[in-house]
């Protein structure tokens, strides 16, 4: 018996070295969301591409989960691709979680096993690895599964970016935030209720239930209340609508107040009038903020709302679903299973 196991025992070893050996020379493989030309979420294939090494100032991340913004779609619809540095082939996927897996000499800040998340620039989280930069990563928040955190980045982000740096919004002060929510308003909501703000936010009839969960203080149905009638002398409003409801936004502000825009620039000629303020802000991947973002969220002050978690391999339905606006919450796309803690 023995003998035999011995040999049996080599032989394993044996075979394992040598796949190992033929396989050392070949590009390590991963499956990955690709688009191969700019269109409509049918273009992208679910494909086996090569795995990224890592730069000197990069790590490789294993991907456990990642994020489906309305910015996917135009991306991959191309409309942007000089202004937002994309190119072909690309792999969609601004939201990530995950571990890393390995690190470039250059980086401080990370080491192989550290749970993350964050926004890599360029996108490329629908896959099983990514690179990313130190700057575009922070601890994980250790509340949340990847799958939750993975919801997080992207929306979380701006809503930071636009309450904290842009209005500085302040305890005792009023916002009205449009698209409460949504993936960016549902953030808004809840960051604005932790700064001691009064949220007026709006949604349609389906998700007023959700704005209260959230903590708004006057939830407006946008199908049957015109939020011009409710909302008066705000300190603040958040847009991630434009049109119609940007235009109607500058006359429920007070002198001084700021209307910021998510997707269009401000009319000069009403801030000017109306003596107010207005800015487009445009997120920024940020280790500093997403580590203050996990931190209220590990104090339980917020967390994301996750509505749906798919396959990867169902990433055309979760980018369709982006591109029509109404999305309650976010949509997540598991990628690997959750690590066992
Ligand atoms: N500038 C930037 O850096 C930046 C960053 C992130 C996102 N964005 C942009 O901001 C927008 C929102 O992003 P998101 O991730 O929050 O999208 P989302 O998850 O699709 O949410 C959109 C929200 O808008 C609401 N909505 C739709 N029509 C509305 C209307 N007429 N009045 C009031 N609310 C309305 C929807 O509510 P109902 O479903 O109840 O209708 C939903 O809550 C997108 O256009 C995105 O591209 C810009």
């Amino acid at each position: 018996m023995m003998p035999n196991r011995l040999l049996a025992f080599f032989f394993r070893a044996g075979l394992a070295f040598a796949v190992q050996a033929a396989s050392a020379d070949e590009k390590p493989m991963m499956k990955a969301v690709v688009a191969h030309e700019y269109g409509t979420p049918e273009v992208l294939k679910f494909e086996q591409v090569p795995r990224p090494e890592p730069k000197d100032d990069e790590a490789l991340v294993h991907v456990i989960a990642s994020g489906v913004n309305p910015a996917d779609p135009l991306t991959l619809n191309g409309k942007y691709a000089q202004e937002w540095g994309t190119h072909l082939p690309l792999i969609p996927g601004y939201d990530i979680a995950g571990v890393v897996e390995k690190v470039g000499a250059k980086i401080t800040t990370l080491k192989v096993g550290d749970a993350v998340y964050g926004y890599p620039t360029f996108g490329g989280g629908w896959a099983e690895f990514v690179t990313v930069k130190e700057w575009e990563v922070a601890a994980k928040p250790k509340s949340l599964s990847f799958a939750e955190a993975a919801a997080v980045p992207m929306c979380a982000l701006t809503a930071w970016q636009a309450l904290v740096d842009t209005a500085q919004l302040q305890a005792g002060q009023t916002i009205l935030i449009h698209g409460g929510s949504g993936g960016v308003g549902s953030f808004a909501v809840q960051i604005a209720k932790a700064r001691g703000a009064k949220v007026i936010a709006t949604a349609s009839t389906a998700n007023q239930d959700l704005l209260k969960q959230l903590g708004a203080d006057v939830p407006i149905d946008y199908t049957k209340t015109k939020f011009e009638d409710v909302a008066k002398d705000v300190d603040a409003v958040l847009d991630p609508v434009g049109r119609e409801t940007l235009a109607g936004s500058y006359g429920v502000v007070k002198k001084g107040g700021i209307v910021i825009s998510l997707v269009a620039r401000p009319d000069p000629v009403e801030i000017e009038k109306r003596q107010i303020r207005g800015a487009t802000v445009w997120v920024q991947p940020k280790a500093k903020d997403l580590a203050e973002i996990a931190h209220l969220i590990d104090a339980r002050k917020i967390k994301p709302v996750v509505t749906q978690v798919l396959p990867l391999s169902e990433a055309i339905a979760a980018e369709q679903q982006a591109a029509t606006h109404h999305t309650r919450g976010k949509v997540v796309l598991r990628v690997a299973d959750e690590p066992k803690s």
